[in-house]
């Protein structure tokens, strides 16, 4: 049976396709935020669109934190916002207006390592780079929380943060020494 007969509209009867890859939307609306970013105030107009990684990574620069899967699985996006571990990829970076960020660029002071990246380094959990940012942010805002988190806690908060191609024994030691050690107490 032909279409015309089956009463379809035949190809050329049928509406253009509407491919959004050519659809012209306009310029992207954009949003002002005013953040703090590693103790430094910023004023900026985000696209409506933009996650916190691409933020953090293209205006302001901070490419330790990397993006890997941006679908919240692999964890190199990791950054604190407000003493909380988020992954940079499922947050839009508008969200961060009123906000406090903590980067991996936000832990040494005065070209000093802090205490946790010289425990990283002590035990050469310090790996590809791709992920090291990750697994020290993810750290430090279980430092956060303040007491001294079991090894099972540790690899509880770590496993948010995947290595595709080493093991994570190194990292979770460095953790714990730097957790068995620490005198202070959180120092966001
Ligand atoms: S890039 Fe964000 S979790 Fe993978
Ligand atoms: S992904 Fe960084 S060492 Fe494997």
């Amino acid at each position: 049976m032909t279409a015309a007969a089956s009463g379809a509209p035949s190809v050329d009867d049928r509406p253009e396709r509407n491919d959004s890859s050519e659809r012209d939307d306009g310029p992207e609306q954009t949003v002002r935020i005013c953040t703090v970013i590693n103790d430094a105030e910023h004023t900026e107009d985000v696209p409506v669109r933009m996650h916190v990684a691409d933020f953090l990574r293209q205006r302001l620069g901070l490419t330790g934190t990397h993006v890997g899967c941006e679908q919240g699985v692999c964890g190199m996006c990791t950054v604190i916002v407000d003493g909380e571990a988020v992954k940079g990829c499922l947050m839009l970076a508008c969200q961060l207006d009123g906000r406090s960020v903590r980067t991996v660029e936000g832990l040494a002071h005065d070209d000093q390592l802090d205490d946790l990246q010289n425990a990283f380094s002590t035990h050469h959990a310090l790996q590809c780079g791709f992920c090291t940012p990750g697994f020290l942010m993810t750290a430090t805002a279980l430092s956060y929380q303040g007491g001294c988190p079991d090894r099972h806690a540790i690899t509880e908060e770590i496993s948010g943060v995947l290595c595709r191609c080493t093991g994570y024994a190194p990292i979770v030691a460095a953790i714990e020494d730097y957790f068995a050690n620490r005198k202070d107490g959180p120092s966001e």
